[in-house]
């Protein structure tokens, strides 16, 4: 009895096993599986779930737990998992806004010294305790919007050295924060000043030399290609994703963004874990992501500040596609670390409902990181990793747009 613990009186608990259960697809809100006045037992040795269900409901055999705490006036649901970030950079990029502003697109402002390459100058420069306190404050700063679990990609070093700095960073992080992070290996984010028009010796070189080395010091859970007109084509994401499957990596990639080169096309026959931004993903893509394992996710975040059409979220999940919302928190395309913002766009601009939008950041995110085994859900046997909002309804996660803290 000492190690368990009950939380009762909870006024609404979001547990989403009929998310679980129906693998993020077609959600309505009986999926979300609300429980009002909530009660759970957690076992403190290992922070399990043993019950949760009603307070009037409680089995007998927990009705003697001495430590109670109190959730009333309180929502319960899982615990936000931001499933796709480029948070660790230095300097920053108001200047590429300003001139976006002023009609320039993504491309132009990246040809004219902005861009992803602008970013490269000062991270690459930056001292390893710069990047590590920066990114230590934005990890406080998600963290206050509920998430709990986060996936940072590398890819503004660009050097084996400094991509190896980038990862190395994350791994120093996981030490000083109770969020729980996830790397993943993006060295082909943009070909680097010292492979100027020469890409293919640019690949040629991570495939031969970087994803052996990062494998080698496990310093990466996946491996992410920007598949883009002017970055990366589909040949050569192909051979950068099967080198880093090979190696032991499992596949994202950032596909359909401004133009649809194949990218989605090739997330889908590698099989990749998730295929992410999708703004201009064809019908017959739709179809097959609906049909197949690959999580699609969406990024309305960047598509709202680069002023550029949102995906395509209805027709995603009425072909039964499981979506995914995040930030892609990064300095050029969504400097905001608001993840519950990005429901208040995807409902009001894409159309989604607020059930699938709930489900978007917590169940079907932890999908899209290969993690909806141990993260998305309040159920038995499951860590309790909770969001825990002064609300008496969910419906208030949305709707408070961008002030929830
Ligand atoms: O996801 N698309 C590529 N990468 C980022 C943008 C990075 C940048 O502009 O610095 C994105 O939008
Ligand atoms: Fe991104």
């Amino acid at each position: 009895m000492e190690n368990l613990l009950l939380y009762e009186n909870i006024t609404q608990c979001l547990t989403l096993s009929g998310v679980a259960r129906k693998k993020g697809r077609n959600i309505n809100e009986e999926d979300l599986t609300i429980i009002e006045n909530a009660a759970i037992v957690v076992d403190t040795s290992n922070n399990t779930i043993q019950w949760v269900g009603q307070s009037e409901a409680l089995p007998s055999e927990f009705r003697n737990i001495v430590n109670i705490y109190s959730g009333e006036g309180e929502v319960w649901l899982p615990e936000l998992v931001e499933c796709h970030t480029h948070l660790i950079y230095a300097g920053h990029r108001h200047h590429d806004y300003a001139l976006r502003c002023k009609g320039k697109s993504y491309q132009e402002v990246a040809n004219e010294g902005g861009g992803i390459l602008s970013t490269l100058a000062y991270t690459r420069e930056a001292e390893p305790s710069e990047l590590f306190e920066g990114a230590l404050h934005e990890l406080e700063r998600f963290q206050k919007y509920g998430v709990g679990t986060i996936e940072i990609k590398s890819g503004y070093g660009l050097t084996l050295e400094s991509e190896l700095r980038i990862l190395e960073c994350i791994a120093a992080l996981q030490q000083s924060t109770s969020v729980r992070l996830i790397a993943t290996f993006m060295p082909a984010h943009a070909t680097p000043p010292e492979f100027r028009d020469r890409t293919d010796e640019y690949v040629d070189e991570i495939a031969r030399t970087w994803i052996p080395e990062v494998a080698k010091r496990k310093l990466a859970t996946f491996f992410d290609v920007f598949v883009e007109k002017g970055y990366f084509s589909v040949p050569q994401a192909k051979k950068l994703c099967e080198k880093a499957r090979e190696c032991g990596m499992k596949i994202k990639l950032h596909s359909d963004q401004f133009n649809d080169i194949g990218g989605t096309t090739l997330a889908v026959d590698l099989g990749a874990v998730s295929c992410d931004h999708l703004d201009h993903v064809s019908d017959e893509n739709i179809k097959r992501l609906a049909q197949s394992d690959t999580v699609a996710v969406l990024l309305p975040g960047a598509s709202l500040f680069t002023g550029t059409p949102f995906p395509p979220a209805r027709k995603l999940i009425d072909e039964g596609a499981c979506v995914a919302l995040s930030t892609d928190y990064n300095p050029g395309t969504c400097p905001s670390r608001n993840l519950p913002l990005m429901t208040t766009i995807a409902c009001s601009q894409m159309k989604m409902t607020i059930p699938e939008a709930i489900a978007a950041i917590t169940y079907n995110a932890a999908a899209a990181l290969d993690s909806e085994d141990e993260l998305g859900s309040l159920e038995v046997g499951k860590a309790l990793r909770v969001c825990q909002l002064k609300a008496d309804s969910y419906e208030v996660l949305p709707y408070c747009f961008g002030e929830l803290e």
